[in-house]
């Protein structure tokens, strides 16, 4: 387990070292707060002596009023110390935190795509949450307690020396004996505590997974199956927290009882010096006060080990998403794009998702003008989602090369290239924003009345003056009622405010009926008009305007041509032709979504 720890290499330990190191100013008043503390409580230990033997044998009227001045003073500095340090301290925490936090969060939105694909939402959210957390925990309390705890444990040793150095070189030889187990329990905890993190994690990843899937595991009847799932891990956490409660429940009275041993020994040995002589009462108590509060920080500094562990071990996954190469990079000498109309052409392109798969796309060729409306048509699964996707580079070819405006898409800036092109992908993804705002999200400078004019070519006005506060109702307030055709239009409106000379429709219509595809339609087609149009569609027949068809068939043109010829050809695109004339246009929804009833149904 200790091995399989990955520690953190050089280079990641500087880069901590220099961030905490930036604070030094900071960092060197929390210092001088913790050696008052531990000043402090070296005193206290220090007081016991005079108590005794000023107040309670030699019975002194003036010591009476003194000694309780200097506790209030001693107590006074250690209340200040103690709160100087814990503020500073997690001032800088608190501000690694963020820094990770907005770091974790640009790297993974820049990152390609496939990288968000390939981790699970959960684990990645834990990266910015638990993670981030674990590593301030490493930088304050560690930091904290390594120079609070050290400092106090001077401060008793010193205490304990000045007051009877023979006394505590016999301890010394007795006390070690307490102080082993601190080291074997501590291992012990840590071991089931990586454990239950890591159960923990795979927990939250689940949680995550099935209460957005709650539908389907309704619908499927999968709740006992999920129950007996979810169940299954508790019980693996139960039994880890169990080994983790015994170690830590078993490490305390083990370690008093040794140390009671410790003190057993001094009772007698430094009681036998009171009796011959040679020492006082007083001398004793504050012996004894100073061994006892020593136990204290040295339980600290000795879990301080593992607190240091979790740190690297949570530091190491940060790091690790922070190093992630960014595979979609752009150029140093990136060309800004710039134009108004641009043609799209594919030469020669390959593309595979993973080094060792078969190619999702083979041999592609292909040019769109400006103004052409090209139809990407084929069974789910042939490949039109990964062609498209690119286009905007939300993946790199494999070989061969995407020109746009007759530039390598790779030599452009990822900005300006994105800048001209619009999509609406085949999930309707909406934010939890307003409406306004999510339309607002293809133009961030669009004014309401661009927002409006958008939505109404979108045919998405008149449902959206429904929701209750209309155009700033809240998607998550909507909940599961706005249908996927309403989903749909506002995706719409967001691509056609953005008024980009690419468009992109990767089944953009899908989840309308029929009639609301064919009003939809219109509004597309007058948008098409003058742009270079990738469209992806489901039903064949809402692609007979397109002035050209590509059927894609595992990741290759299959057949190329207009309706027409493709007709005339009698092959497969014929054969799909034929397939959906038999079944009859059938409308994703039967309710027409912009009816009262869609609302109704709410
Ligand atoms: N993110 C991905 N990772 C790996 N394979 C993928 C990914 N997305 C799609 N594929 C695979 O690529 C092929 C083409 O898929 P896709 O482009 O979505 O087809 P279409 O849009 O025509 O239905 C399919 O075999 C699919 O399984
Ligand atoms: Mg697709």
């Amino acid at each position: 387990m200790e091995t399989k720890k990955a520690g953190l290499s050089k280079d990641r330990q500087k880069k901590i070292i220099d961030m905490v190191s930036g604070y030094w100013k900071m960092l060197a008043l929390a210092a001088l707060c913790m050696v008052v503390v531990a000043g402090a409580n070296g005193a206290m230990a220090l007081l016991v002596k005079p108590v005794m033997d000023d107040i309670f044998i030699a019975k002194n009227k003036e010591m009476l009023l003194l000694i309780p001045g200097l506790a209030i003073l001693v107590f006074f500095l250690k209340g200040a110390g103690t709160y100087g340090s814990e503020y500073l301290m997690n001032y800088i925490g608190e501000k690694i935190i963020r820094y990770f936090r907005d770091g974790l969060y640009e790297k993974i939105t820049d990152l390609p795509i496939a990288f968000i694909h390939k981790e699970k939402t959960g684990a990645l959210m834990s990266r910015i949450t638990n993670d981030v957390n674990i590593v301030k925990g490493m930088v304050s309390t560690a930091v904290i307690n390594l120079f609070r705890d050290f400092f106090s444990v001077i401060a008793f040793l010193c205490v304990i020396f000045y007051r009877d150095w023979k006394l505590a070189l016999g301890a010394f030889i007795v006390l070690p004996l307490a102080f082993y187990p601190i080291l074997i329990f501590g291992r012990r905890v840590r071991r089931f505590s990586t454990g239950s993190q890591e159960t923990m994690a795979d927990l939250n990843a689940f949680l995550h997974e099935t209460f957005t899937g709650a539908k389907i595991i309704k619908i499927f009847s999968l709740g006992n199956f999920e129950k007996k799932r979810f169940k299954e891990k508790t019980g693996e956490l139960f039994r880890l927290e169990m080994k983790k409660v015994v170690a830590k429940a078993l490490s305390s009275p083990v370690m008093e009882f040794l140390g009671g041993l410790g003190i057993a020994f001094i009772i007698w040995f430094g009681g036998m010096r009171v009796i011959n002589g040679t020492s006082t009462p007083g001398i004793f108590f504050s012996f004894l006060t100073a061994v006892m509060m020593l136990y204290d920080p040295v339980k600290k500094l000795s879990k301080l080990n593992n607190t240091i562990q979790e740190g690297v071990a949570a530091a190491s996954r940060i790091f690790d998403v922070l190093e992630e190469e960014t595979v979609i990079r752009e150029k140093e000498d990136a060309v800004v794009l710039d134009e108004p109309v641009c043609d799209v052409a594919f030469e020669d392109v390959r593309f595979s998702y993973a080094p060792d798969e078969d190619p999702a796309l083979d041999n592609i060729n292909f040019t769109v003008a400006p103004g052409e409306v090209l139809a990407l048509v084929g069974m789910s699964g042939g490949g039109k989602t990964s062609l498209v996707n690119l286009v905007p580079r939300l993946y790199d070819v494999t070989g061969g090369r995407v020109t746009i405006a007759g530039h390598d898409v790779r030599d452009l800036t990822i900005d300006s290239l994105r800048a001209h092109i619009s999509i609406v992908t085949q999930e309707p993804i909406l934010f939890n924003e307003t409406v306004r705002e999510n339309i607002r999200y293809g133009k961030m400078d669009a004014t309401d009345r661009e927002i409006e004019d958008a939505a109404r070519a979108a045919f998405a006005h008149d449902f959206i003056q429904r929701f209750p506060h209309g155009y700033d109702t809240v998607i998550g307030e909507l909940g599961s009622r706005l249908s996927g055709g309403e989903k749909q239009r506002l995706c719409i409106a967001r691509a056609l405010i953005k008024n980009a000379p690419v468009l992109i429709l990767d089944e953009a219509t899908s989840a309308l009926d029929s009639q609301a595809e064919k009003v939809v339609q219109k509004a597309l087609e007058n948008l098409m008009k003058g742009r270079t149009s990738f469209v992806i569609a489901h039903r064949l027949s809402t692609i007979d305007y397109a002035s050209r068809i590509i059927l894609l068939k595992n990741g290759a043109i299959a057949e190329q041509g207009t309706h027409d010829e493709l007709m005339a050809q009698k092959g497969a695109y014929y054969e799909l032709q034929s397939m959906q004339a038999a079944k009859g246009s059938s409308g994703a929804e039967t309710i027409p979504s912009s009816s009262p009833a869609a609302v109704a149904r709410a």
